[in-house]
């Protein structure tokens, strides 16, 4: 069957794409990692055939999830990550149906965008790009995705520029994203960043990592048009300023965030989103209990986790210093990670003293984290369980990137730990709270990106809405006194426990 190409459909393309992004490099690096949980999303939507399903009439959450064997709330989450795409559109009865752009993903025909995003997420395909710096090092060449792996290489061609104006270009690039994350992880796995602050021509580079030339400079050339590098003469190669974001050692460095995205646990995982959306739950690889369990067997993939947490938290780190925090007070940080938060609050308070709440291993690493900073005497690092105990004594309780992680039971729980934590504690005390807030309506957001990724690694972690978080918050006893915006589009609440 061969799905007749939409109409020109207006208005309609998020913006993306290289040539016309217009925000600074940082965030595009950002745009590209998390694109690649986009594409997880496009792909739970090919594989389990939302298009064809929706085409015979609209359908609601349940009803579409009955049709493709999915779990109801997650399939929700992954419509909810396309909804920029208005590849469906809900109508009366809280139905979705299929519109113009949804058609392109219908069916395996010829014209079809589908079959490019099977074909992208192809096994052999797939691991390609996560091997690239180790095949590149190794003298082999290779090539941006064309279409077919294997014998039918190259056989899908792109769809032209006025198929694209109909397609949404957005689709396109979802695809093509892949690509450009692959070309990320060469550089940053290779630290060709480091390594071009010297003006260098492509030969002697080529020289330097045993690499195939024209592979090199394909990546070259893509970093080149990302505005990483620039190229100062023929075949000559050097870092611009803002290609530092992924130089290693910086602070809010981008590299960890490659680098972790780039683990076979976490790639592998993004193909098996389709899985983990029928499944309703991480469809983790056999032996694998969770990825915090993961994180712990894997002590180098643990210490990448926290590198990735903390140059994604320094900025936010530095703006909650900022804050007004009352001399000689006690700020517990419950599940603070390597202690990037309280390291940066206690530098800017010398009156101030901490307690950072972690699991075992984690305690550990922040242990040395907060000695290297001269910050031992004043926080004490403790193992321990954020369902079960959360220490007293804190006039500032932080949960930073803490309840995204969890379903609303659990987070539910960590609240409820932390209200008994504060009434315990003479005086007043509040929490901080830092995670994404969802937008109500289908305008693009990152936090619908970072959604996937928590569906796909956590499970029934989730991004929220205000008006869920707000409720999240609100059941578990605390009065919500202000929010505001914090770098990398997050947000910090602040609340109290609720007076009776
Ligand atoms: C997404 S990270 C956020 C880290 C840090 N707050 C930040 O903003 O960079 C979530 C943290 O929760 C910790 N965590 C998970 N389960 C926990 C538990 N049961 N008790 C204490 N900490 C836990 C993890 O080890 C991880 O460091």
């Amino acid at each position: 069957m061969t799905v007749p190409l939409p109409r020109r459909v207006r208005g309609v393309v998020p913006p993306r794409t290289v040539g016309r992004f217009t925000a600074d490099v940082r965030d595009y690096v950002q745009h590209v990692i998390s694109g690649v949980w986009e594409f997880g999303a496009l792909l739970a939507a090919a594989e389990l055939d939302i298009a064809d399903h929706l085409a015979h009439a609209p359908l609601t959450v349940a009803e579409l999830a009955d049709r493709c064997h999915a779990h109801p709330d997650s399939l929700r989450r992954v419509l909810r990550t396309l909804a920029p795409y208005r590849l469906a559109r809900p109508v009366a009865g809280e139905r979705w149906k299929l519109t113009a752009i949804g058609e392109v993903l219908r069916g395996d025909a010829e014209g079809t965008l589908r079959r490019a995003v099977m074909e992208r997420a192809d096994p052999e395909a797939w691991d390609d790009v996560r091997t690239w710096p180790t095949r590149i090092t190794a003298g082999r060449s290779i090539r941006p995705w064309t279409g077919r792996t294997g014998r039918n290489a190259g056989a899908l061609r792109p769809p032209s520029a006025a198929a694209l104006e109909t397609l949404g270009v957005g689709l396109w690039d979802t695809i093509k994203n892949v690509d450009d994350f692959g070309a990320l992880l060469v550089a940053a796995q290779l630290d060709l960043i480091a390594r071009l602050k010297q003006p260098t021509e492509l030969q002697e580079l080529a020289k330097e990592y045993d690499a195939d030339p024209e592979s090199l400079r394909w990546m070259l050339n893509r970093l080149n048009s990302y505005g990483l590098l620039s190229s100062p003469g023929r075949s000559v190669y050097a870092l611009r300023k803002a290609g530092e974001t992924l130089q290693r050692d910086r602070p809010d460095s981008t590299r960890p965030a490659v680098l972790m995205n780039g683990q076979e646990l976490w790639w592998d995982m993004l193909r098996r989103l389709p899985a983990t959306v029928r499944a309703g739950r991480p469809a983790l690889p056999d032996g694998i209990t969770s990825t915090y369990a993961w994180l712990d067997d894997n002590p180098e993939a643990l210490q990448l986790f926290h590198a990735f947490m903390a140059t994604r938290t320094h900025p936010i780190a530095r703006v909650l210093a900022d804050d007004a925090f009352p001399q000689g007070s006690t700020v517990v940080d419950v599940g603070g990670g390597q202690g990037t938060i309280i390291a940066a609050i206690l530098q800017a308070h010398p009156t101030c003293r901490g307690v950072l709440l972690e699991r075992p291993r984690v305690a550990e690493r922040a242990r040395s984290h907060l000695q290297e900073h001269g910050l031992l005497d004043r926080c004490t690092p403790q193992a321990g369980d954020f369902f079960t105990d959360v220490p007293a004594g804190g006039h500032t309780y932080v949960l930073g990137s803490v309840l995204h992680n969890w379903p609303d039971q659990q987070a539910q729980q960590i609240l409820a730990r932390v209200h008994d934590a504060m009434a315990r504690t003479p005086g007043p005390s509040r929490l901080l709270c830092i995670d994404m807030l969802l937008p109500v309506g289908d305008e693009p957001h990152p936090g619908l990106r970072l959604d996937m990724r928590m569906c796909s690694l956590f499970g029934e972690g989730q991004e929220r809405t205000k008006d869920e978080y707000d409720a999240l918050l609100t059941r578990a006893g605390f009065q919500i006194h202000r929010q505001a915006r914090l770098p990398h589009t997050l947000t910090l609440t602040e609340a109290v426990p609720a007076t009776a």
